[in-house]
């Protein structure tokens, strides 16, 4: 089995649409593995979102993403989890995302977008050690 990173970012907490996300992937035929409602602080972030340290949105980014608990979670399939993820969240701002996407059926903003999936293997592979180092 093949497994990814997701997190149902804090907008998706506060407007109650975990379940909704997760049924998502359920319904797809992914299975939830792990899931932990956190809040994620800056050091975590900064590890975890370390390619974006120091551009322009950082700052915002890492102020949304703390601001309340985020569900952390690890779903698992037979092949590319990641990429199956990925394709049903949609693109990075919620108004290029396609309609039938998570981002493009919930979303207006391109910072609050509802939903985080790894984006390779390799970084799947990183980042459910990351918040799952005991899995
Ligand atoms: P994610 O890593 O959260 O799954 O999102 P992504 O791959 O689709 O997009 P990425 O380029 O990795 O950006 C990470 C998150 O930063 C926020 N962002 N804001 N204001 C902006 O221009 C901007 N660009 C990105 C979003 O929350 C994005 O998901
Ligand atoms: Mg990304």
């Amino acid at each position: 089995m093949n497994r990814t990173l997701v997190i149902c970012k804090p907008d998706a907490v506060e407007r109650g649409l975990v379940g909704e996300i997760l049924g998502r992937f359920e319904r797809k035929g992914l299975r939830v593995v792990a899931a932990e409602l956190r809040t994620l602080g800056a050091d975590l972030l900064a590890r975890h979102y370390s390619e974006h340290v120091g551009k322009g949105f950082y700052d915002d980014l890492v102020a949304f993403m703390s601001r309340s608990p985020a569900m952390v979670a690890v779903v698992e399939g037979p092949t590319d989890t990641w990429r199956v993820v990925r394709t049903m969240m949609g693109a990075t701002d919620p108004l290029k995302a396609d309609p039938g996407t998570i981002r493009g059926d919930f979303g207006t903003e391109v910072t609050e977008n509802l939903v985080h999936g790894s984006d390779s293997a390799e970084s799947a592979q990183r980042e459910v050690s990351l918040f799952f180092p005991d899995l």
